[in-house]
């Protein structure tokens, strides 16, 4: 058995460190740029490198996000989605963008992004946004944003964004990943596929099976 501070012990945890740093997030970029190969065979994290002379300038281009999404859903919010899989030059960068584009009252509704924080800054009209910190808080930080206010939502922590004038309202935001993800809370919850059973989110929830089944129908 290896004692403690035996050298190949240590010289693993070392190793184990520095595979660590090189393949985590945040890693620094190991060239001037990795357009991603959507296409490309290979799955690993992230996508593999487009042979750079074969790259052009529009694999670092997006075009189209003075257009307004289309809120006519029944949350009145739509997204639009500048990520690495609408722009391949943000392969390995840790970056990315979205429009929101909200109607009167209209929400983009609780949801955590799993791999990024989130800056977003308003365009047009006014946002109530807000966030929950962890266990054992729970504290919802809150507030109201105008034209040119910028609030940071923390990375994995659940906010959301309700437009609280009667105008349209538009926000940018920027966020930490290439690829944030999104969870919406309540497709999570009630929309899986297969579904969480009924009765183990009426326990959750401490609420009757009726309630969880109707809101199950919604998603
Ligand atoms: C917006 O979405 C609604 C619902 O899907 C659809 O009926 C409508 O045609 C869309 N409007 C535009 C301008 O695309």
């Amino acid at each position: 058995m290896a004692r403690v501070f035996d050298p190949f012990v240590i010289l693993s945890f070392v190793f184990i460190f520095s595979v660590s740093m090189v393949t985590g997030q945040g890693q620094a970029p190991l060239q001037d740029f990795c357009v991603a190969d959507l296409k490309g065979p290979v799955l690993v994290n992230g996508y593999t490198c487009k042979n750079p002379h074969a790259v052009q300038a529009n694999d670092f281009y997006y075009g189209g996000l003075h257009i307004r999404g289309n809120t006519s859903n029944p949350m009145g919010s739509k997204v639009t989605l500048v990520y690495v899989q609408q722009l391949p030059g943000l392969n390995t960068l840790g970056i990315s963008l979205a429009r929101v584009d909200f109607a009167p009252e209209g929400l983009n509704p609780p949801h955590t992004h799993p791999r990024a924080s989130e800056i977003i800054t308003v365009l047009e009209g006014s946002l109530e946004v807000g966030f929950i910190t962890s266990n054992p808080e729970n504290r919802h930080i809150t507030r109201v944003l105008c034209k040119g206010d910028v609030f940071v939502f923390p990375k994995n922590l659940v906010h959301y964004q309700r437009n609280t004038g009667n105008t349209n309202a538009i926000a940018i935001s920027a966020l930490s990943s290439q690829n944030p993800g999104v969870m919406p809370i309540a497709n999570v919850i009630f929309g899986p596929k297969p579904e969480i059973a009924t009765d183990i989110l009426a326990k959750t929830f401490q609420a009757n099976d009726d309630v969880i089944l109707d809101l199950q129908k919604n998603f």
